[in-house]
């Protein structure tokens, strides 16, 4: 089983990497780390990210806002969601998102050198209520474990990279996780209906092809996405793997800034409240370790291609 964690000490907001001649070796490895299914974890963000605008988010009333999951902002539209309040606070609450995207941004460009240009930028989210006890429909619980797959962004193969910081001043944000993806595929895949989605028929490829390149959003998922969306729920669904299958718990204390690729480490939160999220998204073509990618493991399995 891997370790819980791996503390990075050799890079820092500000300056960058500690010993800068051996950066681009220690950005590969970095990269390679995470696509192994290792958690990176800094004990402070190492970007920029003022007390004052920390203090701004943890300031606000979101108990009006428990119609949303959390607050999203889309970087590449300037686009705040999930928040309905005064213009002023809403203006203030886009800029602290922009500046937050852009820093992250920043920071993977350089920490995670190989993907740098070559990521989609996802949403980024904040997550102002306690997760303990939400008591949320079966499928959007956070305290299931499971592996992240997006409806609205099927990705291709391409790997779910986020990074996470936990804004909680006092109160760490504590995680389950369990055994690596590809254990996990072995065990339950198949039972999953990995066979059923490998074999979807060449009608229904072309015509979910089609879909993608005329951009219908959600649409033109490949079988591997169709999948992953199966696997999310599968595995939130499966009592016995929730309740027997052996965990790992972390404690992200405050101000803890932790990078994973969600996809492939499957992951539950026990609790915590005020963590700031940003996401990217992978392509195959920039992975250091592409048979470490899910979709690989899962082609292996099921002795067919998932991803055109
Ligand atoms: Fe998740």
């Amino acid at each position: 089983m891997n370790p819980p964690w791996i503390l990075v000490e050799d890079y820092r907001e500000g300056t960058g990497w500690v010993d800068p001649g051996q950066g681009d070796a220690r950005a590969h490895h970095y990269c390679e780390l995470l696509e192994r299914g290792q958690i990176l974890m800094f004990r402070e963000p190492p970007f920029a990210l003022p007390a004052g605008d920390r203090e701004f988010l943890l300031a606000q009333e979101w108990t009006e806002l428990r119609l949303h999951k959390n607050v999203s902002y889309r970087p590449n539209e300037d686009l705040l969601k999930g928040v309905s309040d005064d213009s002023g606070t809403i203006d203030c609450l886009r800029s602290i998102f922009r500046n937050y995207s852009a820093a992250v941004i920043g920071l993977v460009g350089k920490f995670l050198e190989p993907y740098a240009g070559k990521c989609a930028i996802d949403f980024s989210s904040f997550r102002p209520f306690e997760e303990e006890g939400r008591g949320l429909p079966l499928h959007k619980r956070n305290d299931l474990l499971h592996v992240d797959a997006f409806p609205s962004r099927p990705t291709h193969g391409g790997r779910i990279l986020r990074v996470f910081t936990n804004l909680n001043p006092k109160k760490a944000r504590v995680w389950n996780t369990t055994e690596p993806f590809e254990a996990l595929a072995r065990r339950y895949a198949v039972d999953a209906g990995l066979r059923r989605f490998a074999g979807e028929s060449w009608f229904s490829r072309t015509l979910q092809d089609w879909f993608r390149k005329l951009g219908v959003r959600g649409m033109g998922r490949s079988p591997y996405d169709m999948f992953m969306l199966r696997f999310h729920d599968y595995l939130k669904e499966n009592r016995d793997f929730q309740e027997n299958c052996s965990k790992i718990r972390l404690e992200f204390p405050p101000l803890a800034t932790w990078l994973v690729l969600t996809d492939g480490v499957a992951h539950a939160v026990m609790s915590g409240q005020y963590a700031l999220e940003q996401t990217f998204l992978i392509p195959p073509k920039a992975l250091v370790a592409p048979e470490q990618a899910p979709y690989r493991i899962l082609e292996k399995i099921a002795g067919q291609r998932l991803v055109s």
